[in-house]
């Protein structure tokens, strides 16, 4: 096996008994959150696959923890499962913000909140594309989460970019602050749209033929190419679940 193409697992079966022998030695989200995320899973079927897994939430709110965050951006807010997520990362002295597009779904998640007695979370309803840059936070934020649409992508990364500039009043997101940004592989599609890729095989709907030729999978890429080209970041692209790409701000 090379070093930098491994295999993860031999096989699916081996893959997943590990993966859950890995979430059960991992510190637990707690229950409410799980019971959400399943009530989603089962109310809203045809959306519900926009929520982060639940291990992914265990990772990222390891991640927030680590680095002491306790301010976060989110990008894209759906029904409030992952700011529920994030809410819990930062505990009662931290504060989220995060930007929805439908309103429906930014009620729901305010509806959700309230019901879990969470009050350190604002949702604002919008294009992000619009309120993001309008955002003028009194402190900056040490995480965004970007889990919106595919295309807005490189606006984002460069609306941070822009608006986190050293010495700027409100900037976006402090020096050692992190983007993460989800999806960022898109079934592997943004690192291999060969036929080897079994994805291609997948029905994305009527809306999305040769989903791997899309528009999106080419903001992802123009994404990962800005990012890496960008001197004021330090960059991991994590292969797991769908491609999670972090950059830490470094001025
Ligand atoms: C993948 S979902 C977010 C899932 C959520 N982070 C979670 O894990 O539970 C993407 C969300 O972005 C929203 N969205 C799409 N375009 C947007 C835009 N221009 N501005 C703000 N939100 C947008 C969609 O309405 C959708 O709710």
């Amino acid at each position: 096996m090379k070093e930098d193409s491994p295999v993860l697992y031999p096989n699916e079966k081996v893959g997943e008994r590990v993966c859950s022998y890995a979430k059960a030695h991992t510190t637990g989200i707690p229950q409410y959150i799980h019971e959400y995320h399943e009530h989603i899973r089962q109310t809203m079927p045809e959306t519900s696959m926009y929520m982060v897994s639940l291990s992914q939430a265990q990772a990222l709110s390891f991640l927030t923890r680590t680095f002491g965050a306790t301010r976060i951006l989110e990008v894209g807010v759906y029904v409030g499962l992952s700011c529920l997520v994030w809410s819990h990362a930062v505990g009662p002295e931290g504060k989220i913000t995060g930007l929805e597009f439908d309103s429906a779904f930014a009620d729901q998640a305010r509806e959700t909140l309230q019901k879990y007695g969470v009050d350190n979370v604002e949702v604002i309803t919008g294009d992000a594309l619009q309120t993001l840059p309008a955002l003028a936070p009194s402190e900056p934020y040490d995480m965004v989460f970007i889990d919106a649409q595919k295309s807005g992508y490189p606006h984002y990364l460069k609306q941070i970019l822009e608006g986190s500039k050293p010495g700027a009043p409100n900037r976006i997101l402090r020096k050692g602050g992190l983007i993460v940004a989800d999806n960022i592989l898109r079934c592997g599609f943004v690192a291999d749209d060969s036929e080897d890729n079994p994805w291609r095989k997948h029905d994305f709907g009527p809306h999305r033929p040769e989903y791997w030729k899309s528009d999106d999978i080419k903001a992802l890429k123009a994404y990962n190419e800005l990012a890496t080209a960008e001197e004021r970041l330090e960059n991991w692209l994590c292969p797991l679940w769908d491609g999670v790409s972090m950059s830490r701000l470094l001025d």
